[in-house]
């Protein structure tokens, strides 16, 4: 009876603890289910945007962190390419949102790439990877930058006796890996793992979703309101807004800017998947200018026009593209804050850095 009561009294106890702090994570239903009454306006509207088609970005803790630290130092490891000059942080910049935000990135030789890149931030979302979605995953994607002529332009051998040259690096790969023996899978692994981390949870909108009312403004709700009457929702939702559909660009209207640029259909070979994309995540959107496979457009208001023309068929008033648009700002979270990693030195066995 005794540790009965004891348990039902520390159970209360850690109840009232967790709620107390974690408002943001618990529901109004519990409460008021339990009687212990309601918490007040922002805990019933938190309830209520459960439902809401576009879910906050979960926070995860569950990594393992030697693995990540690997990881991190070969995603800023510029001897995985050939030139011994470029890394994925190159191209995908985390001083700028996971991008660079230029229209086609710059590979070896100063080549231009074919097509814009996307931001690595929450990639993990992604149902699969690249805008034709030939990878499908993170893992799967990571070996295709170092050997891509155009992009890093290194052979998997070659990177990897880079990194088997460096002892640091053997040391590494055997305490995470348990093998001396260095391969390409175990290099991409640890990168993916790093890349896992890189969410952005905590943005103005997601505080809102968990029951934050003054977290976003009366025009950017409505800007919201906007793009879920419109139809953008049907397309841009879940926990990156994006990244969980291949959909045609020019549902309605051909997009005739760029033809040559086939997407789903090169993994597919299907007709109907000719023009077919996989959706892009709009998180951290107002950092990753310009948008579109194409890079066509520099700023927001004009993507959202585009949007509204060639995938909805409906003309937007400037007021209903400055409110999406402002919605569509609220979508920034916090930049997953990076220290700076330290790679070791090369020694006499490491290949030399080869520009031509
Ligand atoms: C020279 C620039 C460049 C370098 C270097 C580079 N990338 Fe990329 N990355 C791109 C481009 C361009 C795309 C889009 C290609 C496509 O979809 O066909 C891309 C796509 C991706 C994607 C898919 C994102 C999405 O939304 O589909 C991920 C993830 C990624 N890169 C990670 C990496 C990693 C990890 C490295 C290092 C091993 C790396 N990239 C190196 C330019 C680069
Ligand atoms: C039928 C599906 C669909 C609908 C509806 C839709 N989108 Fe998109 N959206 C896409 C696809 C596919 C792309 C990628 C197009 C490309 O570049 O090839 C995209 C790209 C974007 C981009 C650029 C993202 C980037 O990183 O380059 C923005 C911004 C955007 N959409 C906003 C909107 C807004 C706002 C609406 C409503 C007015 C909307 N979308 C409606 C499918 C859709």
């Amino acid at each position: 009876m005794k540790i009965m009561e004891f348990t039902a009294i520390s159970c209360f106890l850690a109840f009232v603890v967790i709620n107390g702090a974690m408002p943001a994570f618990s529901t109004a239903g519990g409460l008021i289910d339990m009687g212990y009454g309601s918490r007040g306006g922002s805990m019933g509207a938190g309830s209520a945007r459960s439902q809401e088609p576009i879910r906050p970005i979960p926070i995860s803790f569950d990594w393992d962190i030697a693995k990540i630290e690997l990881g991190k130092k070969l995603f800023f490891e510029p001897r995985l390419s050939k030139s011994g000059w470029i890394s994925c942080n190159s191209c995908h910049n985390l001083s700028t949102g996971g991008s660079d935000n230029l229209t086609s990135s710059i590979g070896h030789k100063w080549m231009f790439g074919p097509i814009n890149a996307p931001t690595v931030l929450n990639a993990k979302f992604n149902l699969a990877q690249f805008w034709d979605g030939r990878a499908k995953d993170l893992k799967e994607q990571a070996k295709g930058p170092i050997a891509n002529p155009m992009e890093m332009a290194s052979n998997h051998e070659l990177a990897v006796s880079v990194l088997q040259s460096i002892p640091e690096y053997v040391q590494w790969f055997i305490e995470i890996y348990g093998d001396a023996k260095i391969n390409i899978d175990n290099v991409a692994d640890a990168i993916a793992a790093f890349e896992e981390t890189l969410t952005t949870p905590n943005s103005r909108f997601d505080s809102w979703l968990n029951g934050y009312d003054e977290k976003i403004s009366e025009s950017e709700k409505e800007g919201y309101n906007l793009f879920k009457d419109k139809g953008c929702i049907n397309c841009h939702n879940g926990f990156g807004a994006g990244g969980n559909s291949f959909q045609k660009f020019g549902v309605v209207k051909p997009y005739n800017k760029d033809t040559q640029t086939l997407g789903r259909y090169n993994v597919t070979k299907n007709e109907e998947d000719k023009y077919v994309f996989k959706v892009p995540l709009l998180r951290n959107i107002a950092l990753t200018a310009p948008y579109f496979h194409d890079a066509s457009a520099w700023n927001l208001s004009e993507a959202v026009n585009v949007m509204a023309e060639y995938q909805l068929g409906v003309t937007l008033t400037d007021d209903e593209t400055g409110k999406i648009v402002a919605f569509l700002r609220t979508l920034t979270g916090d930049q997953p804050s990076i220290i700076f990693p330290m790679l070791p030195p090369s020694t006499a066995n490491t290949p030399k850095p080869d520009r031509n």
